[in-house]
This record gives C-alpha cells, structure tokens and sequence, in this order.
C-alpha cells in the first residue's frame, strides 16, 4: 500500500520528458562518451567506409517523425510496427549494428546513463567531422521514446521523386528555413543511393517514358549503364562524386546536372533554392556553417513526451509497464 505512491514516483521521473538540451550534458555522469562514440565511429569506417553516412542519416529519419528520440531504432514488436520497415526506411536504412555497438560500449563505461537519441546526435556529428567536414559541440540530454509509428514515418519522410517546393513546405512545419534544406540536403555528399531511387528518372520521370531532362547527358549515360532497366535495384550509387569525403562537391554536381536523386538536383532547377546551392557550390566554409546551423535545429526537435534510458536501443526498457 505504502509503496505505491513512491514506486510511482520512480516511475514518473525515470518516464519524464527531456529537459532543455545542454553542451556537456554527460560531463559528470558519462565523461567519457563523446571519446567513446567517435571512436567506434572511427573503427566502423575503417572497417566499411559507407557505415558512417548510412549513420548519420539516422538523425533526419529519427527526427522528423516525433522529434529526435531513437523511436527509429525500435524494432517490431507483436504489438508494435515499428518504423524501420516504413515506406522510406525498408530495404534502405542500413548501419543500425554500429549504433547497438556504441551503446554496448557506452553501457560498460556508465550503465543506463547515454540515451539512445543522444547517441544518434553525437555519431552523426561524428560521421562529419571524420569524413573531412566541420566539427561542432552538440546538445544533449535527449531521452528515448517508448513507442514509434511506422504509419506517422510513412507519411512524413519525402521520396527522392519530390520537388524543391513541396520540400521547402515539408521543412518549414518544423521551421525549417530555405537555407536549413539546402544545407542539410548537402549531407548527401557522403553515402550512397540504390537504383530504385532513381529508375523513374531514368526512364520514366513524367510518366511520358521520358528521362529527367535536368540530368546532365554524359551522366545520364553513366547512370543508364549503373542502373539498366532490368537492374537489380538494390544497387547502389554514390550521391557525389567525392562519396566518402563530406565536402561541397555535392553542391558542384547539382550546378552541373550531376545529381543522383530527383530531390537533389530539383534544388538547382528551382529558383527558390538555386541561390543556395551556387552558394554553397562556390564558398564550402558557407556551406560548412549553414550545415552545422540546421543539424543543431534538427537536432533540438523533440516530441514533449515521457521518455527513459534505453539499455537496448532496439527495445524499451519494460514492455510490460503501463504508464
Ligand atoms: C531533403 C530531403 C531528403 C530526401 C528526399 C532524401 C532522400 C534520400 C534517399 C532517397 C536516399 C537513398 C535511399 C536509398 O536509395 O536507399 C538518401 C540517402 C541518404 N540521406 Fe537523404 N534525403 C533528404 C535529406 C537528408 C538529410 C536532411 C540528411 C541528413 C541530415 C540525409 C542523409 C542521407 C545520407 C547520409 C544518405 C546516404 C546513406 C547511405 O549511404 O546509407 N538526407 N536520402
Ligand atoms: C511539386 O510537387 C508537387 C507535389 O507532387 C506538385 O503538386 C507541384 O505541382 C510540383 N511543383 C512544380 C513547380 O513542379
Ligand atoms: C515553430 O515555431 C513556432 C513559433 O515559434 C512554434 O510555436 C512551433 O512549435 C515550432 N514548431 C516546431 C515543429 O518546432
Ligand atoms: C510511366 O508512367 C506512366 C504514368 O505513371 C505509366 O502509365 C506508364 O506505364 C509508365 N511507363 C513505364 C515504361 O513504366
Ligand atoms: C532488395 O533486397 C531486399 C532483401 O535483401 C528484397 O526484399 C527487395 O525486394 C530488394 N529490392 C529491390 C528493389 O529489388
């Protein structure tokens, strides 16, 4: 009888919602996670050089279905879909090993103290700074969800096909600005794409069984013999071509007509974005600055619900309670 009250009130302050996020949040309690998560981040590099940027996606896949809380890494329950079979993560998201390692390492060093979410924040700067591009503290503090929504991540996360302004719609709900999705758009200048992304491109873009005419055509010949119509589409493409360097020759390649996907070089051939892209094309420190700005702002996203330190980011920490 009289431990009910008191058993609730443990559960409502391991269940709280996030605080505001904070430089150094685990100085006392977990000093040495940041050293931790870049240097499993560094040994998966070395081991697969693509697993770093297929990490770092996790964080706009995360954070635009209810905030940066690792829902995303959920795995299906019998009870729950969870989002990584939703209509833009199946057969594509990729990588997730190297986040369940960082957190196995961080729960040896402090147990139950590194969240899930946080985790995602840090690799993803990491990913960053170790393929060559701008290094930035981050804030922290996040907590992980205890349920995710395939459905809700079906409907929010954007197909390659989209345009530069229904993607200027998409990231103004969640305010952010025409130069936030240009930026953060140049994080494809690491990582790679697979044939399904772009066969409509190739061949069908407008449904006149026509090509995109925006694509330069010595690329187009490249990409046709990458991705040939009877293709197995889960082949893959670099989406720069400097893939394994985090540099602005994304940016030149859009200029060019070089772009792998749709939503890349729609952001050259729209008027609203164009001045973003020469920008960052021509000036890479700019580019380097407006991308740090919109990963903090993606990263600060937060749903306002109850959340708690996930041991296993794949699973919450008691299936069983009801809250
Ligand atoms: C602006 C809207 C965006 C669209 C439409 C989009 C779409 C895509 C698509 C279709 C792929 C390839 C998927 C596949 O073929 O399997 C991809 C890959 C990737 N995306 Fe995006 N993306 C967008 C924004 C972002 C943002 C904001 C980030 C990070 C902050 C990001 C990071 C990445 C990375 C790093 C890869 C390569 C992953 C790998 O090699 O495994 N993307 N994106
Ligand atoms: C962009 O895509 C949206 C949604 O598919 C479409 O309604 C709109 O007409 C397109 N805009 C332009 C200028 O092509
Ligand atoms: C965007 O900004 C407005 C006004 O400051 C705020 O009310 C709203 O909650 C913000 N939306 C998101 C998704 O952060
Ligand atoms: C191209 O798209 C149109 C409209 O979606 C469709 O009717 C047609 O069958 C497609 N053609 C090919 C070759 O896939
Ligand atoms: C890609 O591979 C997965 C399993 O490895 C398979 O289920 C899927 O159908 C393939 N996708 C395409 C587009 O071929």
């Amino acid at each position: 009888m009289s431990l009910l009250p008191s058993l609730l009130f443990v559960l409502m302050v391991t269940m709280a919602a996030a605080g505001p996020l904070c430089p150094g949040f685990y100085s006392q309690t977990c000093p040495q996670a940041e050293a931790i998560v870049r240097d499993v981040m560094r040994k998966a590099m070395a081991t697969e050089p693509r697993s770093v940027a297929s990490v770092m996606r996790f964080q706009f896949h995360d954070c635009f279905v209810n905030g940066c809380d690792a829902s995303l890494l959920l795995d299906d329950t019998p009870s729950m879909l969870g989002e990584k079979l939703a209509l833009s993560n199946i057969n594509s998201l990729r990588s997730f090993e190297v986040v369940d390692e960082i957190k196995e390492a961080l729960e040896k060093a402090c147990p139950g103290v590194v969240s899930c979410a946080d985790i995602i924040i840090m690799a993803a700067r990491d990913a960053v700074a170790l393929t060559g591009g701008p290094d930035w503290e981050v804030r922290l503090g996040r907590r992980d969800s205890l349920t995710a929504s395939q459905e809700q991540s079906s409907n929010i996360m954007p197909s390659p096909r989209t345009n530069a302004s229904s993607l200027i719609d998409l990231f103004s709900k969640y305010n952010l600005s025409v130069q936030d999705l240009v930026a953060l758009s140049g994080s494809h200048s690491i990582g790679e794409a697979r044939c399904f992304s772009i066969m409509f491109r190739l061949y069908n873009q407008s449904g006149l069984g026509k090509p995109d005419p925006a694509i330069d055509p010595g690329f187009r010949a490249t990409l046709d013999k990458l991705c040939p119509l009877d293709v197995d589409q889960n082949v893959t493409g670099a989406l720069d071509a400097t893939s394994r360097l985090f540099d602005n020759q994304y940016f030149k390649d859009l200029v060019a007509g070089r772009g792998f996907l749709n939503s890349d070089q729609t952001l050259f051939t729209f008027p609203q974005t164009r001045e973003y892209v020469t920008l960052f094309s021509n000036d890479e420190n700019e580019f380097f600055k407006a991308f740090v700005e919109g990963m903090l702002k993606l990263g600060e996203l937060q749903s306002g619900q109850p959340g708690e330190i996930r041991t296993n980011c794949r699973k919450v920490n008691s299936q069983a309670v009801d809250v």
